[in-house]
C-alpha cells in the first residue's frame, strides 16, 4: 500500500522522508529555544496552502501578527489565505476574549474544541494543524504531559488531521514528565543549536518517522532572510551536541521532583 506523504515545505527534508511526513500523522518538532521550530512550522504550513489544503495554525508564545509577520520575511504571504478562510491561526494567549481565534487559557479541551469548530466550518478538505508549542498546555503541570498528548494525537486523528506539535527541550520531556509527547507521536523531528567557534549553529535530524526508512543523519540547517530554513550539509555527531547546558539538566531533575510528589 502506498503512504500519502505531504510536503514539508522544505526540498531536502522531504527527501530526508522519503517525500514527506505519511498523512495523518502526529509528529513532534522539538528542540531549544531559537533553533528553528516555528519557522519549520510556518514552511509546514504554507506548503498545505499552496497546494490547495487548509491549515490551522495554532500559536502560545508569539502572536498572530508575529507569525505573519515571520512568515514574509521568507516571502511567504499568509495574509490572502486567512482571508479566504483557508488558514486559521488562533492565538491562543495575547487576544482579548472577543477575538473568534483565541483560547482564554491554556485549557486542551478548550483548544480541541475551538480547533473542531473551525474543522467543522472548512469542511471535506484536508487541514494541516500545527500547534506551537503543544509542551505550553501542560508547563504547570507535567505528569499530564503523556495523557494530553495521548487526547491530542487520538482526536485530531479521528478528524482526518496532520498534526505537527512542537515541544521545548525534548530530551527533558521523557525524562523530567515522565514520558510526554515523544513515544505517542508518529514522528520526532529534534532542533538542535549550539555554538561553535564562537558562532551559533543549528541543526536537524530525523529521529523517528514511522513506517519511514528515513535519513539518519544529522544536518547543518540555517535559517536565510527571504528564503527561510534550508538545509547545508551533513555533520557528525559530537558529544557537545547532545550534551544539555547545567542548567537545564537542574530544571528537569527539579521538573521530575515535582511530577513525582504530585
Ligand atoms: N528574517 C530572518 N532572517 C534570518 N534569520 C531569521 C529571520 N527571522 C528569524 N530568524 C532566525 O530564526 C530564529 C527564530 O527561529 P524560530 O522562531 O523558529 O525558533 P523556535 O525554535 O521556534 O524557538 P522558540 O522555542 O523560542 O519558539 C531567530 O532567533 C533568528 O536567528
Ligand atoms: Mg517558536
Amino acid at each position: 500500500m502506498k503512504i500519502e506523504r505531504l510536503s514539508t515545505g522544505i526540498p531536502k527534508i522531504d527527501e530526508m522522508l522519503q517525500g514527506g511526513i505519511p498523512k495523518r500523522f502526529l509528529v513532534a518538532v522539538v528542540g531549544e529555544p531559537g533553533c528553528g521550530k516555528t519557522i519549520f512550522c510556518i514552511h509546514f504550513a504554507y506548503e498545505g496552502l499552496v497546494n490547495n489544503e487548509t491549515a490551522i495554525f495554532v500559536t502560545t508564545e508569539e502572536s498572530r501578527e508575529s507569525i505573519i509577520r515571520q512568515a514574509e520575511q521568507f516571502k511567504m504571504d499568509l495574509i490572502p489565505y486567512i482571508e479566504n478562510r483557508k488558514m486559521f491561526i488562533i492565538d491562543a494567549l495575547l487576544r482579548p476574549k472577543e477575538d473568534e481565534y483565541t483560547i482564554l487559557s491554556l485549557n486542551i479541551e478548550e483548544l480541541v474544541q475551538k480547533i473542531i469548530m473551525i474543522k467543522k466550518r472548512i469542511g471535506f478538505k484536508h487541514t494541516r494543524l500545527i500547534i506551537d508549542s503543544l509542551s505550553a498546555f501542560w508547563l504547570d503541570k507535567p505528569a499530564m504531559a503523556r495523557k494530553y498528548s495521548y487526547y491530542i494525537k487520538k482526536v485530531f486523528y479521528q478528524w482526518g488531521f496532520t498534526v505537527i506539535a512542537t515541544s521545548q527541550y525534548a530530551i527533558s520531556t521523557s525524562e523530567a514528565f515522565g514520558f510526554g509527547i515523544e513515544h505517542i507521536a508518529d514522528g520526532i523531528i529534534r532542533f538542535r543549536r549550539r555554538v561553535r567557534n564562537g558562532v551559533l549553529r543549528r541543526y536537524i535530524i530525523i529521529e523517528k518517522m514511522r513506517q519511514t526508512q528515513h535519513d539518519k543523519h544529522m544536518y547543518e540547517i540555517d535559517i536565510v532572510n527571504g528564503k527561510g530554513l534550508v538545509v547545508l550539509s551533513k555533520t557528525v555527531y559530537r558529544k557537545e551536541d547532545i550534551v544539555l547546558p547545567d542548567n537545564v539538566i537542574k530544571r528537569i531533575k527539579e521538573a521530575k521532583e515535582r511530577a513525582e510528589t504530585e
